[in-house]
């Protein structure tokens, strides 16, 4: 395995990944951490853990977050930690001590986690969870404003994103796979309204930074885009080096 390790002499590498909803960051990113030997953060994870925490404590109701300042002072009583925090290995959430990675992905969930994510204290509070892993670096975090908010100095930023019909279709498949009643014009409705509202929202909305590489892999594969970041991380390399 090709480690990137201590090349900085301060802290190991960060690289930010952000970018539309089911443009594959996740998979990307795990499959950096995997081949450069870096610990994989998703931050979307977080978010969703804290929904959990609203749903769980009845702070959520079906226009939104009932009672937001009752679920800002709860705030101190959600303590979220990923397990298995070692480079290269996929980490699950955990809510108080209780494996969540389940639970977070169900689309109750999935369904509340934008209101949840556009509180300010909410993104405040999972700033600092995501800031610890950055006084050490070596980890790759896929997000929607890792390289404008959280990290606006990571080493490497890439922002990710895809024709909204493709990855609708992206969607559409894993959902049959998973055996789900889908809808294609449904998931694409879907696709595009999480845009509009992750774009817009007043909290750090989600932005291209100006020195993120752009990755539009509407027509790639998995494989052609590990060929294609691979190029990138040696060139960085070869010139953080000379620095
Ligand atoms: O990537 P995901 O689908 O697991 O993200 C869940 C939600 O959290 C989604 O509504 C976007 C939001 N999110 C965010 O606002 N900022 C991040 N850094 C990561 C996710």
């Amino acid at each position: 395995m090709f480690v990137l390790i201590r090349y900085m002499g301060k802290r190991d590498i960060i690289i930010a990944i952000d970018g539309h909803s089911s443009t594959g960051k996740s998979s990307f990113a795990k499959e950096i951490a995997s081949r450069y030997g870096l610990i994989y953060v998703d931050t979307g994870a977080l978010y969703r853990g804290v929904t959990l925490f609203a749903l769980r404590n009845g702070l959520i109701n079906e226009m939104g977050v009932e009672n937001p300042e009752k679920l800002h002072n709860q705030l101190g009583n959600v303590n979220l930690k990923f397990g298995q925090a070692a480079r290269g290995a996929n980490s699950e959430l955990y809510l108080n001590g209780e494996n969540i990675e389940a639970q977070i992905r169900s689309l109750e969930v999935a369904g509340k986690v934008s209101i949840v994510a556009a509180q300010k204290p909410v993104r405040d509070f999972v700033d600092s969870i995501l800031k610890e892993f950055g006084v050490t670096g070596g980890v790759v975090m896929d997000g929607r404003d890792i390289g404008t908010v959280v990290f606006p100095d990571a080493d490497l930023k890439i922002f990710m994103t895809a024709d909204p019909k493709v990855r609708a279709m992206r969607r559409y498949r894993e959902m049959v796979t998973r055996g789900e009643d889908a809808n294609f014009d449904e998931v694409l409705k879907n696709v595009v309204e999480r845009d509009f509202m992750d774009e817009n929202r007043e909290n750090a909305p989600l932005r291209r930074a100006t020195d993120a590489i752009f990755l539009d892999n509407s027509n790639m594969t998995e494989e052609d885009q590990m060929v294609w970041i691979e190029k990138i991380i040696s060139e960085k390399w070869k010139s953080l080096k000379k620095n």
